[in-house]
C-alpha cells in the first residue's frame, strides 16, 4: 500500500470511530424520551425538568377522564401523591412489587430517572 492509500485508510478508520462515539452519546435522543435529558446535577425543578419527562412518558395514559389503572397524573397534586406513596420511583425504576412503567414501553434512561429521583429526594418541591 502506498503512503497515499494508507493515509486514506486511517482517515476512514478515524471517521468510523468518531461516528460510533456520536451514536453512543445520542443514545438518550434515539431511544426512550423524545427530548434530550436535562442534566440531573443542576437546579431541581418540577416544572422545567420533571414535567417534560412525565409528559413524554406517562401523561398520555395517565390523564383525562379515565386514566389507565385509575392512576391520574398531570398536575402537581396528582404527581406528588405518587411520590408520597412511593409508586412514582417504584414504577420507573422497575422495583419488584410495582408495575414497571411506562407500560409496554422502554424504561426511562438512567439520566431521566436521576432527574426524577433528585426531585423526589429534595422533597418534591412545587417549583
Ligand atoms: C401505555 C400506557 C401507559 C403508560 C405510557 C404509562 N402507564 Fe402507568 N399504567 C398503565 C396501566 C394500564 C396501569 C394499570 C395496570 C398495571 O398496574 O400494570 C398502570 C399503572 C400505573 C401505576 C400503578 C402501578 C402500581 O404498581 O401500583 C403507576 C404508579 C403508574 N402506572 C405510573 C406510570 C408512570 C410514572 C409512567 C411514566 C413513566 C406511566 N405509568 C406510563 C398504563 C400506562
Amino acid at each position: 500500500m502506498s503512503m497515499f492509500q494508507n493515509r486514506y485508510a486511517w482517515l476512514l478508520i478515524g471517521g468510523l470511530v468518531f461516528l460510533s462515539a456520536c451514536y453512543y452519546d445520542k443514545e438518550d435522543l434515539l431511544y426512550g424520551a423524545a427530548l434530550p435529558c436535562t442534566d440531573s446535577t443542576g437546579t431541581i425543578s418540577y416544572t422545567a425538568k420533571v414535567v417534560p419527562i412525565l409528559q413524554t412518558n406517562c401523561y398520555g395514559c395517565h390523564s383525562g377522564g379515565t386514566p389507565s389503572g385509575g392512576i391520574a397524573m398531570g398536575n402537581y397534586t396528582a404527581d406528588k401523591a405518587l411520590v408520597t406513596n412511593g409508586k412514582l420511583i417504584g414504577t420507573i425504576t422497575h422495583t419488584s412489587g410495582f408495575s414497571p412503567m411506562p407500560k409496554g414501553g422502554t424504561k426511562l434512561s438512567a439520566c431521566n430517572i436521576a432527574v426524577v429521583q433528585k426531585w423526589v429526594t429534595a422533597g418534591a418541591p412545587n417549583n
